[in-house]
């Protein structure tokens, strides 16, 4: 049974998807799996106190809601690992030629070029996850992206014949079907397929961390999300 789209939300616009579904759970108790998508978002949120900033109707814009009850609190990096790995696949299945990297903790990469990114807020409860508000932004149509010299979108990197609309009902079926794998419990298959598509993945780089930008080798990702790394010699468990 369908978990995530199974009841969707369109809104043309509005201030941020992520803020909208927070609203819902402050008001009533959505149902899991429920989808907000947007046109454009007045007030887009990125990573940290980032804005995400992207022109009406070219790209795709949603959150999520879930109640992930078989999730520890500790275990909760789980969520940004499906939701990476369910992006990867669709955009394999797009442009099956192209390097997707996922670049930790929660961008998405193609070569070297951000094509979208993951915001994740939780609510937690005791050890648990009370809600989860999952939003994702993926730039598809835009073609220009101003001072913003990394971005790409897909229909730069592709011709493509498919409508956005197409594209976002595809998405959320790869989402549903790895956040059900996950349900499942095959979660040491969810952290090797994000750790395989890792950008710089055994290669020596300058990663941002909480400690800074920290030079070493790549090396994998913990259950709880901080990132290892080979520095100088010593392995190294690395927070965002
Ligand atoms: C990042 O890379 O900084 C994360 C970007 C997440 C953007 C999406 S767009 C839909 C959802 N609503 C928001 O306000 N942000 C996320």
């Amino acid at each position: 049974m369908q978990i995530i789209g199974s009841h969707r939300i369109y809104l043309k616009s509005i201030d941020s998807t992520n803020t909208f579904a927070q609203k819902l759970l402050s008001k009533n108790n959505p149902n899991e799996g429920t989808v907000i998508s947007a046109g454009y978002q007045t007030s887009g949120k990125g990573q940290g106190s980032n804005k995400w900033q992207s022109e009406a109707d070219k790209n795709i814009l949603l959150s999520f809601i879930l109640y992930p009850k078989f999730l520890k609190a500790s275990k909760q990096f789980y969520l940004s690992i499906f939701v990476a790995n369910a992006i990867v696949n669709w955009l394999d299945k797009i442009i099956p030629e192209q390097p997707v990297r996922i670049k930790w903790p929660n961008d998405i990469y193609v070569g070297h070029q951000k094509l979208g990114g993951i915001l994740i807020q939780n609510t937690l409860k005791a050890d648990g996850i009370e809600h989860a508000v999952i939003g994702i932004g993926l730039n598809v149509l835009q073609q220009e992206f101003g001072e913003l010299s990394n971005a790409v979108s897909l229909s730069m990197l592709t011709p493509l014949d498919q409508t956005l609309a197409k594209l976002t009902d595809d998405l959320i079926l790869q989402l549903d079907h790895y956040y059900r794998m996950l349900s499942d419990g095959n979660f040491a298959w969810q952290k090797s397929a994000f750790e395989q598509r890792m950008l710089y993945k055994g290669e020596k780089a300058l990663v941002s961390t909480s400690e800074g930008k920290i030079d070493g080798t790549v090396l994998g990702i913990a259950e709880d999300g901080k990132i290892i790394m080979n520095v100088n010699g010593v392995v190294r468990k690395l927070a965002h």
